[in-house]
């Protein structure tokens, strides 16, 4: 072999390579992206371009980077970025028009120092070679387990609901976002309309993050009576701004939320506790003025104002008061009539992180009275959970909902797998609306949460069956063109069965088994053999609740949406919901029995419209 011939080729290969790298890493000069290397993990990006969007690649498992945005020597953004460094997970847009004509500089630097990834630089990474501008960003949907008629983001990463409120009939759903990722980060609240409660509208970023911090969750108000100064029906947004410290700030829109201005003399509550966030605020008429409830480590606090700037501590609720297996998070305060009396009672709703009945995330809730400055709980020895599946958290209601409503809504995640579920242009969903009330049973009040009456209008076709059950009884494909979005309604008459079981299943043999245990008074719900379980250890469950106990017949409403089942017993007085990644629908159902018979008196499956 000829050894000098050899090197000559190497040195040919060699040379070929670094002619590729120089050209690219600092692509040609008039380029509108012009890239330096400053070494050790920073480089210099220089765009002058009128398009739209800067499109940066994302790799969710590469460390973040923080790019700063500096217009005329002045940062005007930042944000964080999982930068690909060695293949593209997905493209997430930056939205430069509002610089359009000036030459951006953008620092990057890399967010760690992890020798693994010091190595850092244009010419190695794959982010370099793929990041470009664009008028364009495709946002249809590539996901098999995007949800039809749940709200979930066109793309980036959602958790709680924030700043509901009705207005001018418009339910306005604000959001935990992050823009530039499906993973949690740069915290802005993202915007979402709608007329009906399952049509929605998505609008741009409402709020994002400054000096101050990002935007954590929060609450809106509609300031009839300008009590802030900023005009008559003002939405007033109340949230928390969070970095080395949380503190409490304020924004209003004039124009029902199309766009908002920061106060100037933000913030306007702060504190010396660090976990110090998600205000909620509403109107007391009776005392006329706002109270603000407020998650302060594993309490929650209660302020009052009389014009959203200036807040005074009233009281404080919580110690000794229900689970405390992670920090309270997310309140919410509200009035609601007992059913079938003229009783009314204050509830307040408590999200907790950890600590849940099944691990994780989960929402509890007290049931008591409120004078205008302190919360008392009527059964301090009891624990209240508003939904008992794995996939219900940051639950919180609309202020100013028609009709006397209280409509809720939750975040159908759970932070100890939140972030690894199995999609990528999105993560995650919010639950379907329900509408709340107040019932009694066994000298206990608690609060009834009923899928919302608009559901309803999703309605397509539907078919509608009866049987007796003793074994098993099997109903293939449930309803015609199932593609995984259907709602099934249930009446079970028992005839002496020990256990009334069902399970949707596929043809891959996923199943979801449910399961009313006459016996012991149970419902519950196996996720474990529901399709992909395996992104986390905490994912494969079952979850059950208590069921009262001597009934005879059993309601039920399930809705399907591709990758959750939400359970609804007797109109709402329990309420399971679960996350589920099938790798097809579940056509099919298999009811059984144990120890006795059942009769179906009525089974039906609606196809559910998008
Ligand atoms: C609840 C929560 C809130 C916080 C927000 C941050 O899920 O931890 O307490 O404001 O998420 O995204």
């Amino acid at each position: 072999m000829n050894v000098f011939l050899l090197s000559k080729q190497f040195q040919a290969v060699l040379i070929y390579f670094l002619l590729i790298t120089f050209s690219f890493s600092l692509r040609a000069a008039d380029s509108p992206l012009l890239i330096k290397n400053l070494g050790e993990g920073h480089y210099m990006v220089r765009i002058n371009t009128n398009q739209k969007f800067f499109l940066l690649p994302v790799e969710e498992t590469a460390p973040d980077v923080r790019i700063s945005m500096i217009i005329n020597n002045e940062e005007v953004k930042w944000l964080d970025v999982r930068l690909a460094m060695h293949k593209v997970d997905y493209f997430v847009p930056v939205d430069i028009s509002s610089y359009s004509g000036r030459t951006i500089s953008c620092k990057f630097k890399l967010q760690t120092n992890d020798p693994l990834h010091t190595n850092f630089s244009p010419e190695n990474t794959v982010c370099c070679k793929e990041m470009r501008l664009s008028d364009t960003f495709d946002t249809a949907n590539r996901e098999k387990y995007r949800p039809t008629y749940h709200f979930s983001p066109l793309y980036g990463w959602m958790n709680d609901p924030n700043g509901m409120v009705y207005k001018d009939g418009e339910y306005h759903l604000f959001y935990q976002y992050n823009p530039y990722g499906s993973q949690w980060g740069n915290l802005s609240w993202g915007h979402a309309i709608t007329k009906d409660l399952v049509n929605w509208k998505h609008l741009p970023v409402a709020i994002a993050p400054d000096a101050l911090g990002t935007i954590f969750s929060g609450s809106a108000v509609v300031d009839y009576d300008n009590t802030a100064g900023f005009g008559a029906g003002a939405i007033v947004a109340i949230y928390t701004q969070s970095s080395d410290r949380q503190v409490q700030s304020i924004a209003y829109s004039t124009d029902n939320g199309r766009s908002f201005t920061k106060y100037e003399n933000n913030p306007v509550l702060v504190s010396e506790v660090c976990d110090f966030r998600d205000p909620k605020v509403f109107w007391h008429a009776e005392t006329h003025r706002w109270i603000m409830v407020l998650a302060v480590g594993q309490e929650m606090q209660i302020f009052s104002s009389p014009n959203l700037k200036d807040w005074t501590f009233e009281s404080r609720f919580g110690e000794g008061q229900g689970a405390h297996g992670g920090v309270w998070e997310c309140p919410d305060l509200f009035e609601l009539p007992v059913e079938g009396t003229n009783d009314k009672k204050w509830v307040l709703l408590c999200n907790l992180n950890p600590g849940g009945p099944f691990g994780g995330s989960a929402t509890q809730y007290f049931v008591g009275s409120f004078n205008g400055k302190e919360f008392v709980n009527e059964s301090p020895s009891k624990t209240k959970w508003m939904d008992w599946g794995k996939d219900h958290y940051a639950t919180v209601t609309w202020s100013d909902a028609p009709d006397n409503r209280r409509i809720a809504i939750a975040w159908m995640s759970n932070w100890q797998y939140a972030n690894d579920v199995p999609t990528s242009q999105y993560r995650s969903p919010n639950s379907v609306p329900r509408d709340l009330s107040l019932f009694a049973a066994d000298g206990e009040i608690y609060l009834k949460s009923a899928p919302s009456p608009e559901l309803l209008k999703l309605r397509d076709i539907s078919k509608k069956r009866s049987f007796k059950v003793s074994g098993t009884r099997t109903v293939k494909e449930m309803i015609p063109g199932n593609e995984g979005a259907y709602e099934i309604e249930l009446t079970i008459k028992n005839q002496h069965a020990d256990i009334i079981g069902f399970r949707l299943y596929n043809d891959k043999g996923e199943e979801v088994d449910m399961q009313y245990d006459m016996k012991e008074n149970k419902f519950s719900m196996d996720r474990r053999k529901s399709g992909d379980v395996s992104f986390n250890e905490n994912f494969p469950t079952l979850t059950w609740t208590a069921i009262e106990s001597g009934r005879n017949e059993l309601k039920l409403r399930l809705f399907v949406d591709k990758s959750s089942v939400e359970a609804f017993g007797d109109g709402g007085r329990f309420a399971m919901t679960n996350q589920v990644f099938p790798s097809e629908p579940y056509c099919h159902i298999g009811f059984y029995s144990k120890g006795g018979s059942y009769k179906v008196d009525s089974f039906v499956v609606y196809r559910l419209k998008p």
